[in-house]
């Protein structure tokens, strides 16, 4: 596998999965093409259009393909390991479609749906309150069955299940993910580990910038050549990014254990007047 480490492949995610070894990646992370339909929808869809694949085919050919390539990212992962899967809730014709609806024909244990509210997202119609939120679902797979797995660190898992950051727009690709998102996402579960991260759907290359960053491995495999060659330019000047790096992991800390504030009978809920307590023992 030596030689797929670190570098982004240009292919189609399934092929080129299909040719890894199993049980050797520790950590994923993708936003697959969310099957936007450009030709049915309004201006702003067919704007944010990839370089060369179709996001526009079948829903039920669209699942089916989603649910193959997890099951090969699940193979590909070593148990233990988890993948972290982004997308949103769609609406054809009134009809609604949510990612639960294939996560679920998948191998992968479901460890948690976290809410990624962007704050703001591309609406002008009213058919629906202006949606701005987005899913990432952390999968797990299960070492000998056991569906639960290890905690993560006090400091991590007190960021809770809302993410509340805008989306990127200073890159020239449609639809990347700002770099906290994947950053999060590593430091939080390999915490001071390093490990191999893989993004089968890399676009301009955050999570490998994320993942070289923090010093891990990565193999992030895109179908456009442009994206590739992109991402590839991007990673080589990895270290422009380290200050928005820093600013993520500066938010991972625990100012007062469960502990401390029972000692000096503080709160130990976690809100007080909306604000978040850290109260959690570690
Ligand atoms: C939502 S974007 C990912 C953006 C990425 N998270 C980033 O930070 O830039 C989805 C990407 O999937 C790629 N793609 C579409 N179909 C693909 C396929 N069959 N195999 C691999 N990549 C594909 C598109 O070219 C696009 O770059």
């Amino acid at each position: 596998m030596e030689k797929y480490i670190n570098k982004i492949i240009q292919g189609d995610a399934f092929e080129t999965l299909k040719k890894f070894d199993d049980n050797f990646i520790d950590l994923g992370i993708t936003s697959p093409p969310y099957n936007k339909g450009e030709k049915s929808k309004g201006w702003l869809v067919r704007n944010v259009k990839y370089n060369i694949a179709n996001d526009n085919v079948p829903e039920e050919v669209y699942q089916e393909e989603q649910t193959k390539v997890l099951d090969e990212i699940f193979r590909v992962t070593k148990p233990g390991g988890s993948f972290f899967y982004n997308h949103k809730t769609r609406w054809v014709r009134g009809k609604m479609f949510h990612p639960i609806e294939w996560l679920k024909k998948t191998k992968w244990a479901i460890r948690q749906e976290i809410i990624w509210d962007r704050m703001i997202a591309a609406n002008i119609r009213g058919w629906r309150f202006w949606q701005i939120d987005e899913r990432i679902y952390w999968l797990y797979k299960p070492i000998e069955g056991n569906k639960i797995g290890k905690e993560l660190k006090s400091k991590h898992a007190l960021l809770t299940s809302i993410w509340r950051f805008p989306p990127e727009r200073k890159n020239e690709h449609p639809a990347p993910f700002p770099l906290v998102l994947p950053t999060r996402i590593i430091y939080s579960i390999l915490d001071d580990k390093k490990g191999i991260v893989l993004d089968p759907y890399v676009g301009s290359g955050t999570t490998c910038l994320a993942a070289k960053l923090l010093g891990s491995n990565y193999i992030g495999i895109d179908i456009s050549k442009k994206y590739a060659k992109d991402a590839e330019n991007r990673l080589k000047n990895y270290l422009n990014y380290k200050n928005k790096l820093d600013e993520e992991i500066s938010k991972h800390i625990v100012e007062k254990t469960f502990a401390d504030r029972k000692n000096s009978n503080g709160n130990t809920g976690k809100f007080r007047n909306g604000n978040i307590i850290q109260s959690k023992l570690l």
